[in-house]
């Protein structure tokens, strides 16, 4: 019981972070190896689309837009935002000096970690539903319509709730001291 709690909870959401961590040494490594570093300077604007696209699943959960399963977006979020914060953690490896960018990054991976945890909280929740599915099945609902219950009802299990109220301060933190270090960019571009 122990052993399986360690494997299914602790272990994905230490792999997910430290695959980050791992991830950027590499690309920075190779980056160095092949005097690319001038690459660098330019991934803080993929990164920075990657993570603005993950937003669709907000956008589909706040019935902004209508296409595409909300599970599958929830996956994408969580792979552009790893992938976005990987550009950016490696644009930001290179030779920053101003106290703004590193705010902005802080905030970051702040906002990253909490993403992790949430996703932590709603796989473990998902489980405790799992058990809630037969219930519906007993129901007579499609196996269509009882994945999107089950998938609606572990976004608000409770804890995920409380969750949430630190995770959407922080993106909000996270997209001032983002905003403002672009605009400063762009105030002190040297336009020739
Ligand atoms: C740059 C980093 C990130 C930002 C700015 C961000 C932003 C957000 C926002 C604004 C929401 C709320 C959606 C809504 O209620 O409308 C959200 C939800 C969520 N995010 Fe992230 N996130 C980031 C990284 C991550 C990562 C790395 C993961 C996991 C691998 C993740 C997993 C989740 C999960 C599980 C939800 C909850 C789904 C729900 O409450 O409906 N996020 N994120």
């Amino acid at each position: 019981m122990q052993h399986s709690l360690v494997r299914k909870e602790v272990l994905p959401f230490l792999l997910m972070f430290f695959s980050l961590i791992v991830a950027t040494v590499i690309a920075d490594a190779l980056l160095h190896q092949f005097e690319l570093v001038w690459i660098g300077r330019y991934l803080g604007i993929p990164g920075t689309i990657l993570i603005l696209l993950s937003f669709f699943y907000s956008m589909r959960k706040r019935k902004l837009i209508s296409f595409g399963k909300p599970k599958n977006l929830l996956t994408l979020h969580e792979t552009l935002t790893w992938l976005g914060a990987l550009m950016i953690l490696v644009h930001a490896g290179i030779h920053v000096y101003a106290i703004l960018p590193w705010l902005a990054l802080i905030a970051m991976m702040v906002n990253v970690i909490s993403g992790m945890t949430g996703k932590y909280l709603l796989d473990r929740s998902r489980r405790y539903l799992a058990e809630k599915k037969q219930g519906y099945a007993e129901q007579g609902l499609s196996d269509d319509d009882i994945e999107k219950k089950l998938f609606w009802d572990a976004t608000t299990f409770d804890l995920m709730k409380k969750w949430r109220s630190v995770h959407l301060p922080i993106t909000l933190a996270f997209a001032v001291l983002g905003l403002t270090h672009i605009l400063s960019i762009f105030l002190f571009w040297q336009w020739k």
